[in-house]
């Protein structure tokens, strides 16, 4: 028997769809967000109004506790906005439930975070194959070891993250948000624990797999070279965009 809950889910992923395919993929409207710290509030973003199309890599700079990574979390559900409106994947965030959160993100977001976040108890293989097990698919483990082969460590299948370099945890880290094609890749300064090559390396793979997937991507970052390969830069500072 089909749960309620289920045909709602249905109804919203069917609605996400159309609605996506005739506007932007991302679409806020004065978004703010505020911290209370006992008698103080910190005005972090301050009314945030910008798009992004499907498919659009846009990289965000600006300097440390700008705001960068708290709008992130905004935009992929795992942070409320104060106010304004934020709209990413046809889905209105500030009117979902947590659980709903929790499904949009299974079904269109991808996210990678600097120091990486995999399960050091997992192998690379199971690393991967989560978010795909998560979300019911019956072959999640042959899909996860065909994007294990795309990032190149298909000989690494059965190792734990604490057996592998940074770089190799960070493929990982890339190959576990892309598995599920999302629409939409946040990254997090992915290279930051990384040296110069193989900080290159990493985010060349990132932009080759968003191009191929037709994934777009908002990469954070502080190396202004990236900006080049990107569609779009914005810039992040006192709490607007520019
Ligand atoms: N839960 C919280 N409670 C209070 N203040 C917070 C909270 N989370 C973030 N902040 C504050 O919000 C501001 C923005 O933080 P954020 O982490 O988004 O900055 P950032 O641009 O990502 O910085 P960095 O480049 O150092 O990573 C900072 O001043 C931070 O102290
Ligand atoms: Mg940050």
């Amino acid at each position: 028997m089909v749960s309620v809950a289920t045909i709602c889910n249905s109804i919203n992923y069917i609605q996400a769809e159309i609605v996506n395919f005739v506007t932007n993929l991302i679409s806020t409207n004065d978004l703010r967000l505020q911290f209370q710290i006992g008698d103080k509030t910190i005005q972090v973003l301050n009314g945030i109004s910008f798009e992004v199309e499907a498919g659009e890599i846009v990289t965000v700079v600006g300097p440390s506790g700008s705001g960068k990574t708290s709008l992130m979390m905004i935009l992929a559900g795992l942070e409320k906005a104060t106010s304004g409106e934020v709209s990413v994947a046809g889905q209105n965030l500030l009117k979902l439930s947590e659980d709903q959160l929790a499904v949009f993100r299974r079904q269109s977001v991808g996210i990678i975070f600097q120091n990486f976040h995999l399960v050091p108890t997992m192998t690379a293989l199971e690393n991967v194959a989560l978010p795909l097990e998560f979300a019911g698919h019956s072959n999640a483990m042959t899909q996860a070891s065909e994007i294990l082969d795309k990032v190149g460590l298909e000989d690494r299948l059965t190792s734990y993250p604490g057996q592998l370099s940074g770089g190799e945890q960070q493929r990982v880290g890339i190959a576990r948000a892309m598995v599920a094609k999302p629409k939409i890749l946040f990254a997090d300064e992915p290279t930051g624990n990384l040296d110069q090559d193989t900080g290159k390396r990493v985010t060349d793979l990132l932009f080759s797999l968003c191009r191929d997937q037709g994934s777009a991507m908002m990469l954070i970052t502080h190396d202004p070279h990236l900006a080049t390969l990107a569609d779009r830069q914005v810039h992040l500072q006192n709490g607007h965009l520019s």
